[in-house]
């Protein structure tokens, strides 16, 4: 009895110690290879404070690309596995677009098996791009002028929503309105259903959309896709893609929309040229916004790319190599299954990048000055062959619910406006929500 004990007690020490030295040896892989890393903590890597939902992963990625301001590049752990974070504009110009052949993965899902991960955004090389070219379409030009009056038909219910605050003197929450707002979107042009999340208090889509980081996409898609045809439930494909459809669809622009209003509401004067521009647009064109005017919102585009600058919903994002990579004028040799990271909210934030870069100024996507942006440095949809799907999609969605809220209601900060906004820590690297809601008040001009 003693000695099983013993031999047992021996067994697991063997583990634990054996344990130790290949957590050692791992957290060694960067020195070895010359490049620079801060301290990583014991079994955690670098990502201990956002495992525990202390730190959003943008300011965690942030401090180690700060720790080396000359550095092309830094490695950190991901628990245990190695990660590098691309702090060099001109090396994500080549990761992104000229060596894509090298990168066209993301870092796969932990379960990758889950018959929801078979989406376009996790799924790998030639599946990707076969489903890449069959969804593209989705977006054409075409389609987008057709999602346009789909959109505009919510604009009346989002004023009435918006009014029933100004009546009743209530300090609005703009992430909640606008999450609803892309909810009712989202559900119509892509899913051709009612959500009405904006009109239905009990809306069980709008419960949906404020759960779907939260609960698994399993529960989630099982009762969208109940509703939109039970063929569709055999087919993981096609589930998946609903399912990054809807969660991707909604949560981006409505986060960009509420901080775009809390931008506002706190430089009025901006809001106000805005404002101006709308109604210039809507004079220009017998009161109503046409699918061709929106290319007239010159500043509300500005605007919104500086929202997206500063406030960017998918603060970072991943690549694997998948095929021998020497990083140029480098001696540091990628090769397959090493995951890359490039750290968007970091490049937006670099003073070598923008300068005094938490300084709220549209005027950085001038005609003029947009020129003077560094290659690669803007990256609020991504780049390359693997760009946000539905960037134009979003950029149209987000033009005419800022013309349908401006034309009519003014934006300002009250006693429940947090400044500045806290970052939710729970959020996942593709959302970059305010923990607290963004509370504004709303008044008629
Ligand atoms: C303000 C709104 C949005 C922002 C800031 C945004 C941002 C991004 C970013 C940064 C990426 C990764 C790009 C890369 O890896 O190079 C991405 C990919 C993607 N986005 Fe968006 N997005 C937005 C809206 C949307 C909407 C409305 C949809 C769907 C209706 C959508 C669907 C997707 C999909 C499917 C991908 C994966 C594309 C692929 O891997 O081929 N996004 N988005």
């Amino acid at each position: 009895m003693f000695s099983i004990a013993v031999i047992f007690t021996c067994v697991i020490l063997t583990i634990f110690i054996r344990f130790i030295f290949h957590v050692r040896k791992q957290y060694n892989f960067w020195n070895e290879k010359g490049v620079p890393s801060t301290k990583p903590i014991f079994f955690f890597g670098h990502l201990k404070d956002f495992i525990f939902g202390k730190r959003h992963l943008a300011f965690i990625l942030d401090d180690a690309y700060k720790a080396f301001p000359d550095a092309r590049y830094v490695g950190i752990y991901d628990i245990l596995k190695p990660n590098l974070i691309i702090k060099d504009p001109e090396l994500v110009g080549n990761i992104l677009i000229k060596d894509f052949s090298h990168f066209h993965d993301r870092v796969p899902a932990s379960s990758n098996s889950h018959r929801l991960n078979h989406h376009i955004a996790r799924l790998p090389g030639k599946s990707w791009n076969l489903i890449r070219s069959k969804l593209n379409p989705t977006f054409s030009t075409i389609k987008l002028k057709s999602m346009f009056d789909l959109m505009e038909s919510f604009s009346d219910t989002l004023d009435s929503y918006v009014k029933d605050y100004v009546t009743s003197n209530k300090f609005i929450d703009a992430k909640e309105v606008m999450g609803k707002y892309t909810t009712d979107v989202i559900g119509n042009c892509i899913f051709g259903l009612e959500f009405d999340a904006l009109k239905d208090m009990n809306s069980k889509y709008w419960d949906i959309s404020q759960k779907v980081f939260a609960i698994t996409p399993k529960s989630i898609a099982w009762t969208i896709l109940r509703s939109v045809n039970p063929i569709l439930l055999n087919d993981n494909i096609i589930a998946s893609n609903m399912y990054i459809f809807y969660s991707a669809g909604f949560d981006t622009p409505s986060t960009t929309l509420s901080y775009c209003l809390y931008d506002l509401a706190l430089h009025p004067e901006i809001q106000e040229r805005v404002r101006a521009e709308i109604m210039k647009v809507l004079e220009a064109n017998n009161g109503i916004l046409t699918y061709d005017s929106l290319n007239d919102l010159v500043y509300t585009e500005m605007v919104l790319s500086e929202t997206l600058r500063i406030h960017n919903p998918g603060s970072s994002f991943r690549r694997l190599c998948t095929k021998t990579y020497p990083i140029p004028n480098s001696s540091l040799v990628l090769k397959p299954g090493d995951r890359l990271t490039i750290p968007v909210y970091s490049i937006h934030h670099d003073e070598k990048n923008f300068p005094n870069p938490s300084k709220f100024d549209p005027e950085r996507f001038s005609e003029e000055n947009k020129k003077k942006i560094k290659p690669y440095t803007y990256l609020a949809f991504g780049d390359g062959p693997r760009i946000c799907i539905a960037n134009k999609f979003a950029m149209m969605e987000m033009k005419i619910c800022l013309k349908t809220l401006l034309k009519k209601y003014k934006f300002s900060p009250c006693s429940k406006t947090e400044i500045p906004l806290e970052i939710n820590p729970r959020a996942t690297q593709a959302q970059f929500p305010p923990k607290n809601g963004v509370w504004l008040k709303v008044s008629e001009i």
